[in-house]
């Protein structure tokens, strides 16, 4: 019997339209967004709007396959059938303004182009394209129980599921602004924030644009993901204010006597070697890094119990791949508290916003 009422409506039609229509439309999106995105099309879509604006907003832009297909160097007739599967799929649609044009449909400039959307789904589809790749070592490790290591992922990959990583740490940073006043307020007036495990360095950039007073290191124990941050700092002229060095959190905690007011751990802690002891070490650093009256933001997923009633969230429920993929180790809201208490730290409280959250955890 299914206990939700709902769902005793659905009709055999209805629930063909969910699998064969919806999902196949949504397998499709990926499989056409992550092509598209390795061909540099929607960036190529991004630096057209970046030059045609000029400051104004445009939310449609439109373009010909022959321009793609010079500009990016693609073969025409491939362009071609990719094109018509992304019009039918809602991507694109055809721009009657002019002759064999067409335009992206509506809103897709905020979900699909503009990476700094608040709506950007970008990330997570290609996250999602590049899962197809693992696919016979997937099927291989159900019957080992064997782990990805995640180091060993190509730097194309672990780039791509940090930008959805950082895409979760933009929503972490608007919650933290709305959320805690006086922290903010120290990054606005030249406060000192530490990134620990700041990666490729996508989140530390989105950080460092909100707060241009502020000063910033990262530290990641990733060599490649550390010159990749470097080359972003470079970009943007950032250097001295920020400054990002591949090394332990002990080794930097030994080394160094700075004391932070924010400290940033987005994505991490599932990362980190699942031993409880050498979790406790890490905290105990983080600990010695941070200011008295310092905050340490732990952005980090809980995955619901999907047996328990109104807990199941899609997105959460999707870290689960993580526990078997790479052998992550996450914690509810009990376990979370407890792993805590057996940390230096006396306060870990949950701030929420709607489905959005982070761990605002301090020594008083
Ligand atoms: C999912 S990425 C998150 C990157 C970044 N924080 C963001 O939000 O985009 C996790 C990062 O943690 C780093 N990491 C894992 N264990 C670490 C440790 N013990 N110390 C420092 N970095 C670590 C990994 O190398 C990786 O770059």
């Amino acid at each position: 019997m299914n206990p939700n009422n709902d769902e005793d409506e659905i009709s055999l039609r209805d629930q063909l339209k969910k699998f064969a229509v919806k999902g196949l439309l949504g397998f499709q999106t990926i499989l056409l967004f992550g092509i598209g995105q390795r061909l540099g099309i929607f960036e190529y879509l991004q630096n057209k709007v970046t030059i045609s604006s000029e400051g104004n907003e445009l939310s449609s832009i439109n373009f010909t396959p022959d321009e793609l297909a010079l500009e990016l160097g693609l073969d025409p007739i491939y362009l071609d059938g990719w094109l018509h599967m992304a019009i039918e799929f809602g991507m694109f649609e055809i721009d009657d303004s002019c002759k064999k044009c067409i335009k992206t449909a509506p809103f897709i400039y905020y979900l699909l182009v503009d990476k700094e959307n608040l709506f950007y789904i970008g990330n997570i589809l290609h996250g999602f394209y590049y899962m197809a790749v693992f696919q016979d070592r997937f099927v291989a490790n159900f019957k080992t129980g064997e782990n990805f290591n995640p180091f060993e992922l190509p730097d194309e990959i672990k780039e791509v599921t940090q930008r959805m990583s950082a895409g979760l740490g933009l929503v972490i940073e608007r919650v933290f602004s709305e959320n805690c006043e006086d922290h903010k307020d120290r990054l606005d007036n030249g406060g000192l924030l530490l990134e620990v495990g700041c990666g490729f360095g996508f989140n530390l950039e989105n950080w460092a644009k909100k707060y241009p007073n502020s000063k910033m290191v990262g530290i990641d124990i990733d060599s490649q993901a550390v010159e990749n941050a470097n080359t972003i700092i470079d970009k943007h002229n950032w250097k001295p204010r920020i400054e990002i060095l591949c090394t332990e959190t002990s080794d930097y905690t030994s080394t160094h006597s700075d004391e932070f007011d924010v400290i940033v751990l987005n994505q991490v802690l599932h990362e980190t070697d699942t031993k409880e002891n050498y979790r406790q070490k890490v905290f105990q650093n983080l600990y010695t890094l941070l200011k008295d009256d310092g905050l340490l933001i732990v952005g980090e997923h809980m995955i619901p119990d999907i047996y328990a009633p109104n807990q199941a969230k899609y997105y959460e429920i999707m870290h689960k791949w993580f526990e078997v993929g790479i052998g992550s180790h996450f914690y509810d809201e009990k376990s979370f508290r407890q792993f805590i208490e057996s940390t230096p730290f006396q306060k870990a409280e949950l701030i929420q916003d709607g489905r959005n959250y982070f761990w605002a955890v301090s020594k008083r």
